[in-house]
Formats: structure tokens, sequence, C-alpha cells
């Protein structure tokens, strides 16, 4: 299965260091087209300008799981479904298997307070959601906030510090994240390949994932090579029939972010649930 990973893409009615944003989505979709993914994941950042019909011209064609950064409508976020009735937006500490994978995500940043109406966590709340990724096992690690140094976006080194532990402590073969922007970098972080993106319209990087082969490709606009490729050979064979949503968290994980998730099945819970600043 190939799963398309875009993060940051700052879908906004606005100029952003000279570049119109305007027209993300359109370029997204000729992305998506390029590819011909069965799934598309997006690591936070979406923008402010998506409606739910403009998701919904996504998921005509795509199976789409969504992450929140600190760029995003959190109450459009929620109301985005698949073809499928699952809701795209993952709960943090949620595992869905994907392609025979088992993607882990963690939701935003690390910060004081929340902004705009979109939580944030501490330092121990992230580590705890780590745990329970870990607890759950991971094969690919996605989350918005990133484990690179930019001192200019995060000038206390702490922070850094505690998703590059987070990453080691779980140790998945890859891990994806956005937030710091400047297209991509990527390094090993202990056995784990991290990749950081860059989807926004500046950049346009992204990744894709060819889950059959563990082959992650980096890619730059649309061009026709990839400008990075690499293949875990680690990897066990996986049974590439399971596609099941599995939604299974801790209650304490549950208790800390306001949710409960009884529910397991995919399309089982009709109204999606409300969000509220951590
Ligand atoms: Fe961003
Ligand atoms: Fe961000």
């Amino acid at each position: 299965m190939l799963v398309q990973i875009h993060s940051d893409i700052h879908f906004e009615e606005s100029y952003y260091h000279g570049t119109y944003e305007g027209t993300a989505k359109d370029r997204l979709l000729k992305m998506l087209k390029a590819h011909g993914p069965q799934e598309l994941i997006v690591t936070g950042d979406s923008g402010h300008k998506w409606t739910v019909a403009d998701w919904e011209d996504i998921t005509k064609i795509v199976q789409l799981t969504l992450l929140y950064g600190n760029h995003d409508d959190l109450k459009t976020l929620v109301r985005v479904r698949n073809a499928d009735g699952t809701r795209a937006l993952v709960d943090d500490g949620e595992v869905r298997s994907i392609g025979g994978l088992r993607f882990g995500f963690i939701n935003g940043i690390i910060g004081s307070r929340p902004k705009e109406g979109i939580p944030r966590k501490t330092p121990r709340e992230f580590m705890l959601v780590a745990r329970e990724l870990k607890s759950q096992g991971v094969d690919v690690l996605c989350m918005h906030d990133s484990p690179i140094t930019d001192a200019r976006m995060s000038p206390t080194a702490h922070t850094r510090n505690v998703i590059y532990s987070a990453v080691m402590e779980m140790q998945p073969y890859y891990s994806i994240a956005g937030h710091v922007h400047g297209g991509t970098s990527i390094g090993y972080i202990g056995r784990t390949l991290h990749a950081n993106i860059d989807s926004s319209q500046k950049w346009e990087t992204y990744a894709t994932l060819d889950t059959s082969k563990m082959k992650l490709s980096i890619w730059q606009a649309m061009n026709r090579k990839p400008s990075i490729e690499y293949i875990r050979t680690d990897a066990p064979q996986r049974e590439l029939a399971d596609v099941a949503r599995d939604r299974k968290l801790s209650q304490k994980v549950a208790d800390l972010f306001g949710r409960r998730h009884d529910s397991n099945r995919a399309g089982e819970r009709q109204k999606p649930v409300p969000l509220t600043a951590a």
C-alpha cells in the first residue's frame, strides 16, 4: 500500500514569506494524482482555509488521517469524515493499522498554554502519550512537533530533547514530523529513521511510504524522482490485509485528554467527540 504524508500545508488566504498559500489545496490534489496513494496522512498545520467540503474533495479519492498542529481550525478538523464514516482526525496515542503497519500519532506541540483553541502539551503529557504508543507498539510514528532543533522557533532545547527522548524510547522504524519549516531534514534517532517534512507552498516537500517494501521516499514538489529513498530491510513481514482501525487507549491517556475510547470499530461513532483545551 502506498501512503502519502504531508505536513504543514498551511492552506491560507494570505502570503507567507512572499509565497501565496491560497492554492495549497489544488497543489495537494495534483500531488495526490501524481502518486495515486490509498492513504494520506497530514501531520498538522493544515491551515485555516479548509472547509469540510474542501476535505471531502480529498476523502473522495483517498483515505485520510489528520493530526492537528498549532495552525489549524479544530472545529473543522473534528468534522472531517472518510467515505467509510471513520473520523479523519486522530486522538493522541491512537494507533491505526495502515497497510499492515502500525502508525502511532501525537497531535500538537509542546507549549505552556492553548492558543486559538488549540491545546498544547506539557513535556510530561507528551511523554505520557509516547509511552502509551510504546506500550501498543508502533512501526511508524507521525507527529507534528519535531525533535529537530531550531533556535528561532524553539529557544528552549529542552522541548526538542523531550521529543528526541520520546522517539528514542519508542524506536519505531520511521518517525515523521513537521512544524520546523525549511524543507526536509532526515537522520537517525537511535535505530529510527526520522524525517522532517515541510509541505508548505514555499517548500512542498512530502513523503511516500510503500508499506509492502518499507520504502520511504522524500519528494519535492512535482519532481519525478524522489530526492531521498530509504528501505528498512530489518522490518518484519506483516500481514498486509490488516487494515482495521485500532483505537485502543489506556484510560490514563483518555482521561488526560478528556475523552473515552470505548468504540474500536470503524464508523461506529456517529458524532465527533469535541476536543477541549488540555
Ligand atoms: Fe507549520
Ligand atoms: Fe507548527
